[in-house]
């Protein structure tokens, strides 16, 4: 079991490079199972997720290798099993997207369902509805879930409320269904696209990826292709923050500026100063932050998924901000481990109503998931003292290397394995 040791109010200085996105990785692997030809896949982020597919799709019976940290070679071209029933596959919720990879490659599938995660029920309700409408029997289990086709047949699918993962599953089975399905009020967010332009490149005919209206014309066949995966939106916000909230002056390199733009507008609004270039955006926070409302929504709206980073700064800003959670029914666990570290908040429901004080000071927290993981780390850097944080195998599952690169900027962050 490994903990993080931070020395707080350190300024960080310095430059970042963003690695590739974690949310775009998890959904590129799994579809490569569903081409006959071999894929490799660049800028691909070192983190345990990562490695936790790629042994997925060993034990499927196709072959992963790694030409270097980054880069994928993935060879399913002599076909996979069907079904992921081992107890691993539960572990990454994920692996659900060989579902629809797998349904559409055999038009059968049979996959271990990821259980709850620490910020409550993740139903994959839409994601099986989507399925049935092309035309699949699907099954629920003992933990499995059970699809199967003689054929897939494109068709018109509203979504009752944007999903990101049933967005994704959707167009993977749709891909190699006949005919034409448009998935409606579909997700916007960089990942889909991202999956849809690998899809495209496999010899796919998506249209449409990035606006609510996606148009799937299926194919036969999916041959391999070489891609490269988009930088991680969610760590590129969370190195700005952490430039916020040190006082510092950070240029966050190799991102997509314009998948930041609903942080960059919050954080110019708090008083920071940003300089946006073409692949990297500088953060330089001189002058006292102030306070701020933000509501999470789908992209291209706030992220729920930089929501806890951005508490953490709010929490150090003067004023009373008010939080608002769309997307996620209950993402505050974490607030429990900030209040430790001094943060003064109430929760209300959907909304958590954060008094600023003027300082964090040191404690012993939990990460009690990746993203609680990471405003853990931001909190315990502008923290006065030594701040331990335990749970970093939630913040290894998304961030590569992360004690590394934030003492790269200045941090003075420790690792130790108990
Ligand atoms: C993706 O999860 C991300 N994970 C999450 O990031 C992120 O928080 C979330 O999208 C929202 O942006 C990956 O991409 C692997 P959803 P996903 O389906 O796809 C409800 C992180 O920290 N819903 O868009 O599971 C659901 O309960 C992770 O990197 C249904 O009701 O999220 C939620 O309220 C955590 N039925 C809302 O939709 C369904 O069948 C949005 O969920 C599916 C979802």
């Amino acid at each position: 079991m490994d903990k993080l040791i931070v020395q707080g109010r350190r300024r960080l200085v310095g430059e970042v490079t963003i690695s590739g996105a974690k949310n775009a990785a998890v959904a590129v692997i799994p579809a490569a199972i569903m081409a006959d030809s071999p894929s490799v896949l660049e800028n691909l982020p070192a983190i345990e997720d990562v490695r936790s597919l790629c042994h997925t799709i060993e034990k499927l019976g196709g072959h992963c290798s790694f030409q270097d940290a980054h880069t994928l070679h993935i060879d399913c071209s002599n076909g996979t099993a069907h079904h992921a029933t081992f107890e691993e596959v539960q572990k990454i919720r994920a692996s659900y997207y060989f579902l629809g990879a797998m349904l559409a490659r055999y038009k059968k599938a049979e996959v271990a369902m990821p259980g709850g995660c620490n910020f409550g029920v993740r139903p994959i309700d839409l994601h099986l509805k989507g399925f049935r409408a092309l035309g699949a029997i699907v099954e629920e289990s003992n933990g499995m879930v059970r699809a199967y086709a003689d054929r897939l047949i494109g068709t018109s699918i509203y979504m009752d409320q944007v999903s990101v993962g049933a967005t994704i599953n959707i167009m993977l089975a749709a891909s190699m269904a006949e005919g034409i399905t448009t998935i409606e009020n579909a997700a916007k967010e960089p990942h889909v696209v991202d999956l849809a332009n690998y899809l495209n490149m496999m010899g796919a005919n998506i249209k449409g990826a990035g606006t609510d209206v996606i148009r799937i014309r299926g194919v036969e066949k999916l041959h391999g292709a070489q891609y490269t995966i988009i930088p991680d939106q969610i760590e590129a916000g969370t190195y700005m923050i952490a430039a916020a909230i040190t006082s510092g002056d950070v240029l966050v390199k190799n991102i997509i500026p314009k998948h930041m733009d609903s942080l960059t507008a919050k954080l110019d609004e708090m008083n920071v100063t940003i300089e946006e270039h073409d692949d990297s955006i500088r953060i330089t926070a001189n002058r006292p932050l102030h306070c701020a409302n933000v509501k999470t929504m789908s992209y291209p709206g706030f992220p729920t998924d930089l929501q806890p980073q951005i508490a953490a700064l709010l929490s150090v800003c003067e004023g009373t901000s008010v939080i608002t959670e769309n997307v996620w029914d209950n993402r505050y666990q974490y607030i429990d481990e900030l209040r430790k570290l001094g943060a003064q908040v109430v929760i209300d429901g959907r909304k958590a109503h954060i008094e600023g004080v003027p300082y964090f000071h040191g404690a012993k927290v939990s990460a009690t998931d990746l993203r609680a993981g990471a405003a853990m780390i931001l909190a315990a850097l502008a923290a006065e003292g030594t701040t331990e944080i335990d749970g970093v195998k939630y913040i290894d599952r998304g961030y590569e290397d992360v004690e590394n690169k934030f003492n790269a900027l200045g941090a003075d962050i420790t690792r130790i394995t108990i």
